[in-house]
């Protein structure tokens, strides 16, 4: 595995690859990776040729009271993990590498981004289809793996490609899951023990949610108020959202089905999460705490 820091480099690999006829294919990551990044390359190793794994902390992503200074950096310790999954090219720039002088020209999301966690986090999906783009446009993968966890995101990168033109197949791959249910994320680490247990019924409730669909349960409200009353039966989460929406367009449902995605975000303490599950695919993490 290589590790390279400038576009110059990237774009001589990728080329060395591809012209050795291999597809290419890219994890965007912002490092301190967990299982679940580390899922993605798996899931990468399995579709392309040559897996290229950007590790970069997008300042354009996070809000001016937001957790980019404190966001935890283990760059050592990630190329190891990386190594160890066959990724073949990590790509870690410094901030003077992405963003040489002030953005003149952005990816603005429209609609879309401005519910859920657009709401309460203006301009960040601004800036993760802005840094995104731009890793596109460096590496110009085949194909790019990003988490179900982060829904909205996927979604809104999905349709940038569509949008956009940009001739790159979006794979979303499963949320992996804690033992104890909770999604894994870098923000995880943030958590006390108290918090992490009252986190807990985040996924406690998707995994209610679930049941509630698997048994014959069709109205979205009857859903989601489920959900919200174990998240405040824990006490100590500050709920945000849960929304009972539709996985194309993130519209709210009344009637839910198959396609229908039960949204989350929630502080605990200082710790923002979101999580979410979909009402017709396995979720063997939150299968397990039925
Ligand atoms: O999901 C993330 O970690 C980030 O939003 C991404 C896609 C790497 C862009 O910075």
């Amino acid at each position: 595995m290589k590790l390279v820091k400038t576009i110059s480099e990237v774009r001589a690999e990728v080329g060395r690859a591809r012209s050795s006829g291999r597809s290419i294919g890219l994890v965007p990551t912002m490092g301190f990776l967990h299982e679940g990044h580390l899922s993605l390359a798996d899931r990468c190793c399995e579709l392309a040729g040559y897996v290229v794994m950007s590790i970069y902390v997008n300042p354009l992503q996070f809000g001016p009271s937001e957790d980019f200074d404190e966001y935890p950096r283990a760059l050592e310790r990630d190329l190891a993990l990386a190594e160890e999954r066959g990724v073949d090219l990590v790509f870690a720039p410094a901030d003077r590498e992405l963003y040489p002088t002030e953005l003149t020209v952005t990816v603005a999301p429209r609609r879309l981004a401005d519910r859920l966690c657009g709401l309460s986090r203006p301009g960040h999906f601004e800036g993760v289809l802005t840094v995104v783009g731009k890793l596109f446009g460096i590496v110009q993968p085949d194909l790019a793996v990003f988490g179900q966890k982060d829904f909205q995101q996927a979604v809104l990168i999905q349709k940038m490609v569509i949008d956009l033109d940009m001739p790159v197949r979006v794979e979303v791959a499963p949320t992996v899951r804690e033992a104890d249910g909770i999604a894994m994320s870098s923000r995880n680490e943030y958590l006390s023990a108290d918090e992490r247990r009252r986190a807990l019924s985040i996924s406690r409730g998707l995994a209610g949610a679930l049941r509630s669909f698997r048994s014959g349960e069709r109205d979205a409200a009857m859903i989601g108020r489920g959900v919200l009353q174990t998240m405040e039966e824990a006490g100590g989460v500050d709920v945000e959202y849960v929304e009972v929406v539709s996985a194309d367009d993130l519209e709210p449902v009344q009637q839910a089905d198959e396609e229908t995605v039960v949204v989350v975000a929630a502080r605990v303490g200082t710790t923002r999460l979101i999580d979410n599950a979909r009402l017709g695919a396995p979720d063997p993490g939150l299968a397990r705490l039925l």
